[in-house]
């Protein structure tokens, strides 16, 4: 089962009130959606997944409490969910971005390079290409961009390459013997395999694109005095966050035609983790899947647009 990550900063960071309305973007296995619930009188929590079996697990988590409800639907459309459902401002948000542990232990779902499945790598598998169809179109300069910006991937443009010639491909074994092709020295599995299939998921779920357009929408959504709580697992998705939240805490320009400063408003965010929230050694030491996990928080201001 999924374990919560950095749960107890989440929660406090959130300010879980009482009688407070929240989203959980990322539902999960509904680990943080329960920390929420339960702290809930007269509140109400919506929790949203894109993947339909991750809602199922969330929905058993939740049944208990009657102020929840799970939906399945992809954060990145969280304005038009809150309009769906008739909710007004919010008081707090939570985006655990990227995988689960069962999405990543689940052989059938291809997000995993130790066991072999179907190149599939997509969090709803009801929508879009799957990593396999993916692979197949893509051009060779475009996955080596991808390979090096969403995972940082050494010798990239060598790894694409090995792919492209080697397409099409059907399973995970497919891409795994790839990267072995591009690392030829490497005895065994290159420990590289694991960022190529890393970038290739991001790329095949427009994770960042998504994580960008929730971040937005998050932010739009709440009260003044609301909480938007984000945890990311690398570096590019917390380069995302940290963007947006440190440019929401900005004053609001608009510009000129001639390019001149026109009105200034007060920045819409306040940020309140200037350095990222880190789990600590003996969560890391339970759960060696928080140990990339960063979170950063910041509340909707006052005065703000
Ligand atoms: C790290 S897990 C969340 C775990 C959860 N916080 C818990 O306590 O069990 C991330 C979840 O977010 C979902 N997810 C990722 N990107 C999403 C998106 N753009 N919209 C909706 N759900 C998303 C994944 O399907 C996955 O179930």
């Amino acid at each position: 089962m999924h374990v919560p990550v950095l749960a107890g900063p989440a929660i406090e960071w959130l300010n879980v009130r009482a009688d407070g309305v929240y989203v959980d973007c990322t539902a999960g296995a509904g680990g943080h959606s329960a920390l929420i619930a339960e702290r809930l009188t007269t509140g109400r929590l919506v929790s949203l997944d894109c993947d339909l079996s991750a809602v199922a697990l969330a929905r058993e988590r939740l049944k208990a409490f009657e102020h929840a409800t799970v939906v399945h639907r992809n954060y990145s459309e969280l304005a038009e969910v809150l309009a769906e459902l008739n909710m007004g401002p919010v008081d707090g948000i939570l985006i655990d971005a990227g995988l689960s542990s069962m999405q990543l232990d689940s052989a059938g779902r291809g997000f995993t390079f130790q066991q072999d499945g179907p190149l599939d790598m997509r969090m709803n598998p009801g929508i879009g290409p799957t990593a396999a169809e993916y692979l197949s179109a893509v051009d060779e300069a475009e996955l080596a961009r991808v390979l090096k910006e969403y995972g940082d991937v050494p010798r990239a443009r060598t790894v694409a390459k090995a792919i492209c010639s080697m397409r099409p491909m059907a399973t995970t074994g497919d891409l795994v013997a790839a990267v072995r092709a591009a690392f030829p020295f490497v005895t065994g599995v290159p420990v590289e395999v694991r960022t190529v299939f890393q970038a290739v998921r991001i790329a095949v779920n427009e994770e960042l694109d998504r994580l960008e357009r929730g971040l937005t929408g998050a932010m739009d959504a709440l009260a003044p005095g609301g909480r938007l709580v984000g945890i990311t697992f690398h570096s590019g998705e917390d380069r995302v966050l940290k963007q947006a939240l440190r440019e929401a805490s900005r004053p609001q320009r608009t510009l000129l035609p001639d390019g001149r400063t026109g009105t200034v408003t007060a920045p819409r965010m306040t940020l309140l983790t200037n350095k990222p929230v880190l789990p600590a050694d003996e969560e890391i030491r339970a759960n060696p899947r928080a140990q990339s996990a960063k979170l950063r928080a910041a509340e909707r201001s006052v005065e703000g647009a």
